[in-house]
């Protein structure tokens, strides 16, 4: 198979009721793990992103880190990090958002962003959208015109992609 052929979903596993029952898990570990698939997987989320013509690239902890990293390499730009609390050192600003049970929060540096700057958010998956689009309202908060997201992996049955209102670019997507 050659690198423009190559099925990526081949190399992604779903694993049934993890976290939990009823849960079908996509696993990118068996994805990075091969040389070959990550490769591509990454050639082709630069082609995706590469248009947008990001300054800085956001990157969600923690699973978006494994994208974003190579992603900004590749493109010659910056990149920050959204993390969970009590992570990042010096002022930062946040943005709380609800989940399923509960709540949860990101945090950015406060400087991280020169207003204005054109930022792609970055993570492994799309699923109800509630992280990317705390991501989104974040980087606002911060002055960052975002100008896309990007996902390896899109679950389109959950409809996250309509909670958000920038453009958005998925490697794969999974209907069930
Ligand atoms: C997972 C995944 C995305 C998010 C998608 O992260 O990596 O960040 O959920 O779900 P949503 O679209 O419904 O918001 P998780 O919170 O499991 O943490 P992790 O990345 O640290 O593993
Ligand atoms: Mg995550």
């Amino acid at each position: 198979m050659t690198t423009a052929t190559m099925d990526l979903k081949q190399h992604i596993r779903g694993i049934p009721d993890f976290p939990k029952p009823g849960i079908l898990f996509y696993d990118i570990s068996t994805l990075m793990r091969n040389a070959d698939a990550w490769q591509v997987a990454m050639g082709r989320v630069t082609h995706q992103v590469a248009p947008w013509a990001p300054d800085m690239l956001a990157a969600i902890e923690s699973r978006g880190f494994l994208t974003a990293a190579p992603l900004a390499s590749r493109l010659g730009c910056g990149l920050v990090m959204l993390r969970k609390p009590g992570k990042l050192p010096g002022e930062t600003v946040s943005h709380s958002y609800e989940l399923e049970y509960g709540s949860d929060t990101l945090h950015i540096q406060a400087d991280a962003i020169v207003p204005g700057q054109r930022v792609v958010v970055m993570d492994d998956l799309l699923a109800t959208g509630g992280t990317l689009a705390a991501s989104v309202a974040l980087l606002r908060k911060v002055g960052a015109n975002v100008v896309g997201a990007s996902v390896l992996v899109e679950l389109t049955a959950l409809g996250g992609r309509a909670r958000l209102d920038v453009p958005v670019k998925a490697l794969v997507s999974y209907d069930d």
